[in-house]
């Protein structure tokens, strides 16, 4: 049995204030977090005291980037590996749709980027989806692979027992358009498949999130799917109520 596992992802959004108030509906309301893991992952520069405010053992902490370079260095604007671990954050978010289109991070630097998570002890939740046109194009299950077979050359099948998949699917992120639970199994179903083609034992264990508009009104549909075992969470991750509710929507 995989055990949920649901995470925030805040994106570039909150303010010392509102920050202190989604942390207070979280602390208070994380008494009914049940089995499910589960973690936010504020904007770097408050990590730190998004820590501070936390007051449960049940929320643990990521951030939504990692620098490739590991330590420290010559490398202005970046976050090492090590800052992160220093801070207490325990996953990170790799190979995001936005960083991928904004920034154009490619496959090569995200399966990078998941080395240096690993080698430091942070698990990263990759990150996998298509884009609308991609779909349309009838290649859906091409671009997964690419991008998931990037990752496994780098680092092996067996590292999938300490990475955290998220199927995104790009056309459902931020635009209300959640994939149905059936469009969204049918690619969990593939993903593990295409890791079961190497590992067995390792594909029937990895968790594989769903991201893209999870509100608390779908996620429970979602998350009694087979393949899905939990969610990565924009918008709805910024406000307690609305988190909490799909934090326990799989209990
Ligand atoms: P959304 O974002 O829930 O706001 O659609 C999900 C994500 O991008 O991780």
């Amino acid at each position: 049995m995989r055990q949920l596992f649901v995470a925030g992802n805040w994106k570039m959004h909150g303010s010392k204030a509102s920050i202190m108030n989604l942390m207070t509906g979280l602390n208070k309301k994380s008494a009914e977090i049940g089995a499910t893991k589960v973690a936010i992952c504020p904007p770097t520069i408050y990590i730190d005291y998004a820590q501070k405010c936390l007051a449960t053992d049940k929320i643990a902490l990521g951030a939504q980037n990692i620098a490739i370079e590991p330590v420290q260095g010559a490398f202005t604007g970046e976050t090492s590996a090590e800052m992160l671990k220093d801070f207490g954050c325990q996953y990170v978010v790799i190979g995001h749709s936005e960083r991928r289109a904004i920034y154009g991070e490619t496959d090569s630097e995200i399966a990078q980027k998941v080395v240096t998570a690993l080698k430091a002890g942070i698990t990263p939740i990759l990150c996998v989806g298509e884009t609308l046109e991609e779909r349309e194009a009838g290649n859906l299950e091409k671009v997964i692979s690419t991008q998931l077979n990037a990752i496994i050359q780098a680092v092996g099948i067996d590292a999938f027992e300490r990475i955290v998949i998220a199927y995104e699917p790009v056309w459902a992120i931020g635009t209300g358009k959640t994939a149905s639970s059936a469009q969204a199994q049918e690619v969990h179903a593939f993903i593990r498949g295409q890791l079961a083609v190497l590992n067995a034992a390792v594909a029937e264990k990895v968790i594989i999130q769903y991201g893209g508009s999870v509100k608390p009104g779908n996620a429970k549909e979602l998350f009694a799917q087979p393949d899905i075992d939990g969610g990565l969470i924009g918008g709805a991750s910024l406000n307690a109520d609305d988190f909490i509710a799909i934090c326990t929507a799989g209990e």
